[in-house]
């Protein structure tokens, strides 16, 4: 290969699209590509598309029709469609944007050499199926650099779950586990490139039931309990997770392994039963705070984080309110609330939607208890002593951030040498996305 040719990827959507962008920019990497900031003057453009929520689609068409001056600029160009849009809509991207070179889908990255020799060649690639074997067992990689602090790491993929709302199922498919063995060699190889916190990913991860290299089969807090032996890897965390799924041992590892941090997202998306019920999520509100209440048991400090959906097909005022219930007797230290949007080919696009104003005027309402709640989790952290992961330099001169055990942002005045590091800080104040502290020691 001679030269370096520029790739620019754009990711939207979960942190898994973050992690299967950076598998791929090394994959890209071991052809000679190397990554850019701005798709001008790019060689190749990627865009790592979601299709969770409404509009999905016709954001990836009208951001696919930016790049038209910049082909037009250089017609060797390559736009290259991947994830869960190039997933739902596969051929038709590029019959509605001819410009498109390539469509590939979340589970076949592993083929995108293949398929970039194809473009290579004048044609155009699409492969949106879903093989047997391990995508990333297969990609090939460049020389891999030191990177930041922090890594993600997708340890399980797809969904079973078929809530009624949900394309997951859908456009990522069954729920498959990667091997434990291949998933603690990449841990050590990050920790080895400098990271110290690992959030390992899947869409429902704590259904992790991964082969082990003992033979038998392991669960997640086998998982991160192997992992947390890893010298060098100070912080575990895992997103997200199924209430269903969160067995015993899960529950037992929040309160005795040290390195697995004080934050749980688990979402229950709504408060009634009724509600729980049309969703498919086979568990009740009251089963939800049980299971809240255990995790809580073995670790008081938890912070909980959750996704909630307001306007669900049927959903009445009386829903609505058992919703706001039971976030105030949960208590979130952060939540997600979203609009329910009817996904094309999920059982509850069949049903009539709730009136529009009336579902924004639940999101607002909610949105507004989930942040008192924030603020509140927040403000209470004035005078307590965290521990904070620095990451990088703050906006302000002379400043650092990192994240706190809990997953706040936290700045203090300090040096750059502390990126990396681990420190106790006092926290002295709390602004509106981020406190503030002073170095100890
Ligand atoms: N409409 C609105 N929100 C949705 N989510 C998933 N599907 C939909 C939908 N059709 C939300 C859920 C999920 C989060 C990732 O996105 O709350 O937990
Ligand atoms: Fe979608 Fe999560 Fe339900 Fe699976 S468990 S169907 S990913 S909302």
């Amino acid at each position: 290969m001679t030269g370096t040719k520029k790739l620019y990827v754009k990711t939207y959507g979960c942190q898994m699209n973050v992690y299967d962008s950076e598998r791929m920019a090394e994959a890209l990497g071991a052809q000679g590509y190397e990554q850019v900031e701005s798709p001008e003057g790019a060689d190749m453009i990627l865009l790592n598309t979601c299709h969770i929520r409404e509009k999905a689609a016709e954001k990836v068409y009208s951001e696919l029709g930016r790049f038209k001056p910049l082909r037009e600029a250089n017609p060797d160009l390559k736009i290259g469609v991947a994830g869960c849009v190039a997933q739902a809509e596969g051929e038709e991207i590029m019959r509605r944007q001819p410009m498109v070179d390539l469509v590939v889908g979340p589970q076949t990255y592993h083929r995108l050499p293949s398929m970039m020799e194809a473009l290579g060649r004048g044609e155009k690639a699409l492969d949106t199926e879903f093989p047997e074997e391990d995508k990333f067992a297969h990609l090939p990689k460049a020389r891999l650099p030191k990177r930041g602090p922090t890594a993600f790491l997708t340890v399980q993929e797809g969904c079973d779950k078929f809530c009624s709302f949900c394309v997951v199922p859908y456009t990522r498919g069954a729920e498959v586990s990667r091997p434990a063995d291949r998933l603690l060699r990449e841990a050590r190889d990050l920790v080895e490139r400098g990271v110290r916190e690992i959030t390992l990913l899947g869409q429902n991860v704590n259904a992790y039931h991964g082969a082990g290299p003992d033979g038998g089969e392991w669960g997640l807090a086998r998982l991160i309990r192997e992992m947390a032996r890893i010298d060098g890897l100070d912080r575990i965390r895992f997103t997200t997770s199924h209430p269903n799924d969160m067995e015993d041992d899960l529950i037992a590892a929040h309160g005795d392994c040290d390195k697995l941090m004080p934050y749980l997202h688990l979402p229950v998306q709504a408060g009634s039963d009724k509600v729980l019920k049309a969703m498919n999520r086979k568990h009740t509100a009251e089963q939800y705070i049980r299971l809240i209440e255990r995790i809580r048991a073995v670790r008081p400090d938890l912070h909980l984080s959750g996704d909630f959906i307001v306007g669900f097909p049927g959903e009445t005022e009386e829903d609505f309110q058992a919703t706001l219930d039971l976030v105030e007797t949960v208590g979130y230290g952060t939540a997600y609330s979203f609009k329910y949007s009817a996904r094309p080919g999920t059982p509850a696009a069949e049903r009539a939607m709730v009136d529009a104003a009336e579902a924004d005027d639940r999101l607002q309402r909610l949105q507004a208890l989930i942040t008192k709640q924030q603020r509140a989790t927040q403000d209470a952290m004035v005078g307590r002593t965290v521990s904070v992961l620095f990451e990088k330099p703050g906006r302000m001169p002379g400043q650092m951030v990192g994240k706190s055990e809990y997953l706040h942002a936290v700045h203090v005045d300090g040096p750059e040498g502390l990126a990396g590091q681990i420190a106790k800080v006092e926290i002295v104040e709390s602004r509106p996305n981020s406190l503030s502290g002073r170095l100890l020691g």
